[in-house]
C-alpha cells in the first residue's frame, strides 16, 4: 500500500522538525509494510517575502487529492502573524473542511510537569477544538484608519452544523474513553453563540447517556487545567478557547515540544492535516535544538488516520520508551542538551 502525503515544512523550527522526522516515519512505514510518497511544498514565509503570497492561489486545491497533509509551522518575525496564519493555515483548515482539531494532552513517564506532584500517567485528556468558525471566522472589518473614530469589528460565527460536528465527535471520544466530557464556553458573557453551543451540547448529550457532562466557563477551565488536570477526559471548546487551552495543556504535560495535533475533515473527502501545536519558534530557530517529538506524535496521528494504527502505536511506544529512559537524548526544553537529530537517531535505533 502506498499513501500520498503533502509535506509543508513551513518556517523556522517547523521545517527543522519535519525534515528530521520524515526518515523515522519512513522506517516505521517500511516495518509495517506500507510506503509514503511525499510531495514537498515550499510554501511559507520565504515564499511570501519573495513572491508576496504564502502559497499559490490554487494552493488548497493542490492539496485536495492527497491522503494526508503534514505541516511544520508557519510564522516569521518580519511578517505580521495574521498574514502568515491567514495566508496558509486558516485557508487550508477552512477550505478542506477540517472542522475538528484534536489535541491530546498526556504527561508521559519520565517527563517533568511544572505542576508539583504530577508524574507520568497522571494527566491524560484530549481537547476537541472547533476548527473552522467561531472566533476565527473571517467576518468583520476595519474602517477610518488613523482617525479618532477608527473602528474594528470582529464577529464570531457559530453554526448549528459546525458546533454539532465537533460536539458529536467529542461525545463519541468520551464514550470510548472514560465517559466524561467537559464543555468549555463563556456563555455568561457571550450570550448568543455560546448559548447555542451549550444548547447543542445538551441536545447531543441526550444520545450519550453513558457520558457525564461537566460545564465550565473558560476562565475556570484555565484554572482547573492547573489545579486538577487529572479530572479531565475529553474537553470540547470553541476555536479560540481550544487554541488557548491547548497551549496550557502542552506546558502542563512537559513542553510545547511534545504536543501533537490533528485537523480532521470528518465530513467530506478532503485530507486531514497533522501538525505540532507549537509555532516556528524564532527564538531557537537554526540551533538544531527544537524538540521533534511533537511532530513524531503528529505523525502517529497521521498514521492512525490512514488506518495504519499499528504504525501509530509503534511511534507512540518509541516516544514513551525514549522519554522513560533517563540516559536517552533530550532536547533543552526537556532539561537535556541533545539536538533534534540526536533524538530522532535514538528513536530510529530503538526501532
Ligand atoms: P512557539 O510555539 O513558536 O514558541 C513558544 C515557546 O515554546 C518558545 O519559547 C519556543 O522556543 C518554545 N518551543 C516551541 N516549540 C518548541 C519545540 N519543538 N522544542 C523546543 N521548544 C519549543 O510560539 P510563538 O513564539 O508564540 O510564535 C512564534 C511564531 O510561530 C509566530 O510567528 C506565530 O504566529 C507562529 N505560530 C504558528 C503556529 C502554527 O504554525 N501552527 C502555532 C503557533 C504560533
Ligand atoms: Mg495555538
Amino acid at each position: 500500500m502506498t499513501y500520498t502525503v503533502a509535506l509543508i515544512p513551513g518556517d523556522g523550527i517547523g521545517a527543522e522538525v519535519v525534515a528530521a522526522v520524515k526518515p523515522l516515519l519512513d522506517d516505521v512505514a517500511e516495518r509495517e509494510g506500507f510506503e509514503i510518497e511525499y510531495t514537498e511544498f515550499d510554501w511559507g514565509s520565504d515564499r511570501y517575502l519573495q513572491e508576496g503570497a504564502m502559497m499559490p492561489d490554487d494552493g488548497v486545491d493542490q492539496l485536495r487529492h492527497y491522503d494526508a497533509i503534514l505541516l511544520g509551522a508557519v510564522g516569521h518575525p518580519d511578517i505580521p502573524d495574521h498574514v502568515t496564519l491567514h495566508g496558509l493555515m486558516l485557508p487550508i483548515r477552512k477550505e478542506l473542511n477540517q472542522q475538528i482539531c484534536k489535541r491530546p494532552t498526556e504527561l508521559r513517564e519520565g517527563v517533568q510537569s511544572p505542576l508539583r506532584g504530577y508524574e507520568g500517567g497522571d494527566i491524560d485528556f484530549v481537547v476537541y477544538r472547533e476548527n473552522t468558525e467561531g472566533e476565527y471566522a473571517d467576518v468583520g472589518g476595519r474602517e477610518h484608519r488613523g482617525f479618532e473614530h477608527e473602528v474594528a469589528i470582529q464577529s464570531a460565527v457559530f453554526t448549528r452544523k459546525g458546533t454539532e460536528t465537533v460536539v458529536r465527535e467529542a461525545f463519541e471520544a468520551a464514550a470510548e474513553r472514560d465517559g466524561k466530557l467537559t464543555n468549555v464556553t463563556k456563555s455568561n458573557a457571550q450570550a448568543y453563540g455560546m448559548v447555542l453551543w451549550d444548547d447543542i451540547v445538551e441536545e447531543v448529550g441526550q444520545e450519550y447517556p453513558e457520558v457525564t457532562v461537566e460545564r465550565l466557563l473558560v476562565d475556570a477551565a484555565a484554572m482547573d487545567f492547573v489545579r486538577r488536570p487529572e479530572a479531565f477526559d475529553v474537553v470540547v471548546a470553541s476555536n479560540l478557547f481550544g487554541d488557548i487551552l491547548t497551549d496550557l495543556g502542552a506546558i502542563i504535560s512537559g513542553s510545547m515540544g511534545l504536543a501533537p495535533s490533528a485537523n480532521l475533515c470528518v465530513d467530506g473527502d478532503a485530507p486531514s492535516m497533522f501538525e505540532p501545536v507549537h509555532g516556528s519558534a524564532p527564538d531557537i530557530q537554526g540551533q538544531g535544538i527544537a524538540n521533534p517529538l511533537a511532530t513524531v506524535l503528529s505523525g502517529a496521528m497521521l498514521f492512525d488516520d490512514l488506518g495504519e494504527d499499528t504504525a501509530g502505536d509503534r511511534l507512540r511506544q518509541l516516544v514513551d520508551e525514549q522519554l522513560a529512559d533517563d540516559s536517552a537524548p533530550r532536547t533543552p526544553d526537556l532539561g537535556g542538551d541533545a539536538g533534534t537529530d540526536d533524538v530522532i537517531k535514538d528513536l530510529r535505533a530503538r526501532l
